[in-house]
Parts: C-alpha cells; sequence; structure tokens
C-alpha cells in the first residue's frame, strides 16, 4: 500500500513503432499521478524548498506554466497543504485550467507567451507567504529526472545499451537530467533534443509562436544544459500531430504534440543510427502488442538484438489534454 498519491510517481518504458534495423522505446508519463511527466520536478521542487525553509505551511505557491508544472504543482500542493496560483498563458488548452482548479488551484490567464506569464508570476512573488519555484531555473527540475526518471530507464531496459535519448524541450529539465542520468551508464550515446520548426531557438531561429504545447519556449532556459546535447532536430507541427493520430489508432497510445514531435524525431535518430551501424532490418522486429494481460510470468518475447540501435524518448502526457484543439478529428 502506498502512503499517499505522491509515492505513485513513475511511468513504464514501452516498445512503439520504429524504423526497420532499431528499436524506440517511450517513457509513457501519463501514468504519473498528475498525469504528465510533471509530477516529478513538482515535487522536486517543493520538497528542496520546503528543505531549505523557503516554503512553510500556509504558504502560496505561484508558478507560471503552460499547464503541466501548474498541474503536477496542483497535485503536490493538494497532497501536501499549500495553496496554490498558476499563471498560464490564454492560449493554452482549457482542460489544462479546468484540472488546475479541480485539485483547488488558483488560476490566473495572461495574454501573450510563457515569458509574460513568467513576468506575471514575478509581481505575485512580491507578495508576503508567496514562493516561486522557477522551474526554469530551479536545479530540483533536472535533479528530479536525473533521480527518477534516468534512474527509472536504466532499470527497465535491463541489461541493454541505449543508444540515444531523443526529447522535447521546455524548460529543458526532462532530457538535462536524464541525460545526465543515462550518459553515466552508457558515455557516447547520442542526446538529441528537439524543438518546434516554427520556433527552432536552439538551432539558430527567432523566437516566435508556435502551436506546441510544453516545448519551444522560445528562449534558451537555464535549466537546459546545452553541452549535453548531440545534436537538435526540429518537428512541424502537421508531422507531430500526424504521429499522434497514428499512435493512438495503430498503437492504441494517447499523447500530445509534444510527445508525436519527439517520436517523428525519434525515428529519424534511429534510421541514422540503423544506416550508420549497416543493421539488417530483419533482426530487429518492431512491437508487437500480443502480450497477455493476465499472464504475470516475465514475457517470452525474443529480447532486442544487441546490434539493433536502442533509442528512448519521452512521452509528456496524455491525448485527453488536448482534446478541445481538434488534435484526433
Ligand atoms: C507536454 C510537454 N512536453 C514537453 C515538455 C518539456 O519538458 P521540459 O520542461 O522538461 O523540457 C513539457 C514541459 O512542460 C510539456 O508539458
Amino acid at each position: 500500500m502506498k502512503r499517499g498519491i505522491l509515492d505513485t510517481i513513475g511511468s513504464p518504458l514501452v516498445q512503439v513503432e520504429s524504423p526497420p534495423g532499431s528499436a524506440i522505446a517511450a517513457k509513457i508519463e501519463s501514468k504519473n499521478p498528475g498525469g504528465s511527466a510533471k509530477d516529478r520536478p513538482a515535487l522536486a521542487m517543493v520538497e528542496a524548498a520546503e528543505a531549505a525553509g523557503e516554503l512553510d505551511a500556509g504558504d502560496r505557491i505561484v508558478e507560471p506554466s503552460s499547464g503541466n508544472t501548474g498541474i503536477g504543482l496542483s497535485v503536490v500542493a493538494a497532497a501536501k497543504g499549500y495553496d496554490v496560483t498558476i499563471v498560464m498563458p490564454a492560449s493554452k488548452s482549457p482542460e489544462r485550467r479546468r484540472l488546475m482548479s479541480a485539485y483547488g488551484a488558483d488560476i490566473e490567464l495572461v495574454d501573450g507567451t510563457i515569458s509574460d506569464a513568467k513576468a506575471r508570476a514575478d509581481e505575485l512573488e512580491s507578495e508576503a507567504g508567496t514562493v516561486q519555484l522557477g522551474q526554469f531555473e530551479n536545479p530540483a527540475n533536472p535533479e528530479a529526472h536525473y533521480r527518477t526518471t534516468g534512474a527509472e530507464i536504466l532499470e527497465q531496459v535491463g541489461d541493454r545499451r541505449v543508444d540515444a535519448l531523443v526529447a522535447g524541450i521546455g524548460t529543458g529539465g526532462t532530457v538535462t537530467g536524464t541525460a545526465r542520468r543515462l550518459t553515466e551508464a552508457f558515455p557516447g550515446m547520442d542526446v538529441v533534443g528537439v524543438e518546434p520548426e516554427a520556433n527552432a531557438v536552439l538551432s539558430g531561429g527567432e523566437p516566435n509562436d508556435d502551436e506546441f504545447q510544453g516545448m519551444g519556449p522560445g528562449f534558451v532556459s537555464p535549466n537546459l544544459d546545452r553541452e549535453r546535447l548531440t545534436d537538435v532536430e526540429t518537428v512541424g507541427i502537421d508531422a507531430a500531430e500526424a504521429e499522434c493520430r497514428r499512435l493512438a489508432r495503430e498503437e492504441g497510445i494517447l499523447v500530445g504534440q509534444s510527445s508525436g514531435g519527439s517520436l517523428v524525431a525519434a525515428k529519424r535518430v534511429a534510421r541514422r543510427l540503423a544506416d550508420e551501424r549497416g543493421i539488417d532490418p530483419g533482426r530487429c522486429p518492431g512491437p508487437n502488442n500480443d502480450v497477455g494481460i493476465l499472464d504475470d510470468g516475465p514475457s517470452d518475447r525474443e529480447p532486442i538484438n544487441e546490434a539493433c540501435p536502442l533509442i528512448v524518448t519521452v512521452f509528456w502526457d496524455s491525448g485527453e489534454r488536448y482534446m478541445s484543439t481538434g488534435l484526433f478529428e
């Protein structure tokens, strides 16, 4: 028995469709209690503030968020008894606002981008008893992914080497912390960041509006350790959304745009690594979903051939959070 909902943070690693000669597996982060990867940094940032004596009973947490961090903080604040105000760009999906309200959070909408939301959160923070956790610069954010996401992946792949991590970048916490843990085990592996084609700041483009929720903040986040990236891929919204629809209809996996976009990029990396190694495609079968759900024994499927590159990616949240955007229509 778990001692509370925050004890259930963690997610499965699931093999998904991959180009011939490769294997791709995704962390299904919608399985976290608040439904996204952001439960991890939300809890870690609150615990770090508590440990530093910056957050006390009765205090109010304030945070700018495009959604998932806000929801994660709303869950953590509810479970730990804090008040919370989330400042959110009005353009983000209404499902997210309703979820935060359901957990008892106060929401403030601002016109503009996440930078405008941050400016408003800075104003609110000047009020007494209000603490901003600062997901873009708080080291507890990447540290959470180092301790949990990265460590879980290592356990989940067993003896198997991970050849590449491919992940979208918002605060950079996921890619930075996870890569730091994985590269300790697999030095020399590829670490590929993913950003929106229309807002490709890391690739040298100008900051711009884009339709992705969660990745592409339009600036280089202090929490992104660029030194860890071996490459950056850009992905367009149409390709990302088409991948979301395919994942739902062909694999039974419901995810949002940044997850679809990360898989599009992961497939490019997989193709490149398989080509470089001259892999015989027949040696790396794709996933098949004929696993009996009532079978408690270990899967008797063949382990993935060691020669096939294994690429790990992250699916941040569930497609249910995007229904109002028309993504699945
Ligand atoms: C849906 C979604 N995708 C991707 C990301 C990027 O994660 P990170 O902020 O760790 O870079 C986020 C972060 O909020 C997100 O909500």
